[in-house]
């Protein structure tokens, strides 16, 4: 049974802890948006499209209890009005993803046209926000099972070495189950790849500073029984140097694709491109269509959310290893105190580094004018 971050029956919304994760599995309550806020804002559920699920659902489940004890006005028009506010509100909760605000962009829209319906009242609008915020988890599972199948794809056809039977792979930070509603994005290609029988193994950095890639996907690797080893981001050259370790690509998810393909992700993935581009190395995105931002022209225009310096300065981690429910956490220093920090939580890799952009619906590679176009990608698409 493979990782579950998000459990919504349509009634209740409960998320697995990423805040305890590698050393505990506790799932905790979300039941209105300001709790929605504060897990995403706390990291307690993270990854890009992850983040969006839970705002909008977190939503959902307040709106079903209102409904539920009568709570809600008659007035469409003053549930959407309810409604935009909690968008506008969860949008705030970190800034650099773009799914959230492209969900929350939907989500209004959806209100908008109800309103406009003349037999709208406040409680089918709430309703219709519960259905459509079910469709949404449904979709994004279905939406990471196909990125990993044509990113699977496109490697063996475009990265395997010749002579070789299985690759090996580098991915950076956390794009398994536990970044999305299931499967994950650059992780579902590699699961993809597992299930072919075509992957020999999987490396994942550590990403520092805050470990997603240690914590998270390490975690998710062995808990799903493929073949995986950690390195720490300062081993990447090293690895891709090393004849033995034959790297084939590096597939890392994205927050926010811009109009031009650059790329904001977790900080470490601009250096992880500069690496591949040395040694020859494909280097790609795996992404739902949300995360493209085609109202972003380029990287320059990507607000990178900058974290606290304790991230950095201090580590922390269970005294105890393995897992037990009386875990007693410490924080340790890592770092000589006083010291300046700077903390980027992400930052843009150029789209001149990137040699594919893996969508649900096909690779997207640069035109002959070494440009991506993603008009394509978006024709018939609702939004
Ligand atoms: O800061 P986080 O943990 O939310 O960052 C997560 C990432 O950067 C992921 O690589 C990204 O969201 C990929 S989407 C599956």
């Amino acid at each position: 049974m493979s990782l579950q971050a998000i459990k919504y029956d349509g009634k209740d919304l409960l998320i697995l802890d990423q805040l305890k994760l590698p050393y505990v599995e506790e799932y905790v309550p979300v039941r209105n948006a300001q709790e929605g806020w504060h897990v995403i804002k706390e990291m307690r559920v993270r990854g890009a499209p992850a983040i969006a699920i839970v705002a909008i659902l977190s939503l959902a489940v307040e709106l079903r209890s209102l409904l539920l004890y009568n709570r809600l006005s008659n007035s469409a028009e003053e549930v959407g009005v309810f409604i935009k506010e909690k968008l506008q509100y969860l949008v705030t909760s970190r800034p650099t993803a773009v799914n959230l605000a492209d969900a929350a962009r939907k989500f209004e829209r959806i209100v908008d046209e109800h309103i406009r319906e003349e037999t709208a009242t406040g409680q089918t609008l709430a309703e219709l926000f519960l259905r459509e915020a079910g469709k949404m988890l449904a979709s994004d599972l279905k939406d990471n099972q196909n990125i990993g199948a044509h990113g699977a794809k496109w490697i063996l056809e475009h990265a395997r070495r010749p002579g070789q039977d299985k690759i090996n792979v580098l991915t950076h930070c956390n794009t398994g189950s536990l970044a999305t509603s299931g499967y994950g994005t650059a992780l579902g290609v590699i699961r993809s790849l597992h299930s072919n029988g075509a992957l020999s193994r999987a490396y994942c950095t550590e990403t520092r500073p805050y470990n997603q890639g240690a914590r998270l996907t390490a975690f998710e690797l062995v808990h799903d029984k493929i073949p995986a080893t950690l390195i720490t981001d300062s081993m990447a050259a090293a690895l891709l140097a090393d004849p033995k370790a034959s790297i084939s690509a590096i597939i890392v998810g994205a927050d926010r694709v811009a109009a031009n393909g650059d790329t904001a992700n977790k900080i470490g993935t601009y250096g992880l491109a500069v690496l591949a581009k040395h040694h020859g190395v494909k280097f790609l995105v795996a992404a739902p269509r949300t995360t493209i931002d085609r109202g972003t022209k380029s990287g320059e225009d990507i607000v990178i959310e900058q974290r606290p310096a304790v991230e950095v300065t201090k580590i922390r981690g269970p005294v105890d290893s393995g897992i037990s429910n009386g875990l007693s956490m410490e924080t340790i220093r890592v770092a000589a105190p006083g010291i300046d920090v700077w903390n980027p939580a992400f930052d843009v890799t150029p789209a001149s580094l990137i040699d594919g952009i893996i969508t649900e619906v096909g690779v997207v590679e640069k035109g002959p004018d070494g440009i991506f176009h993603f008009d394509d990608i978006f024709a018939g698409a609702s939004s």
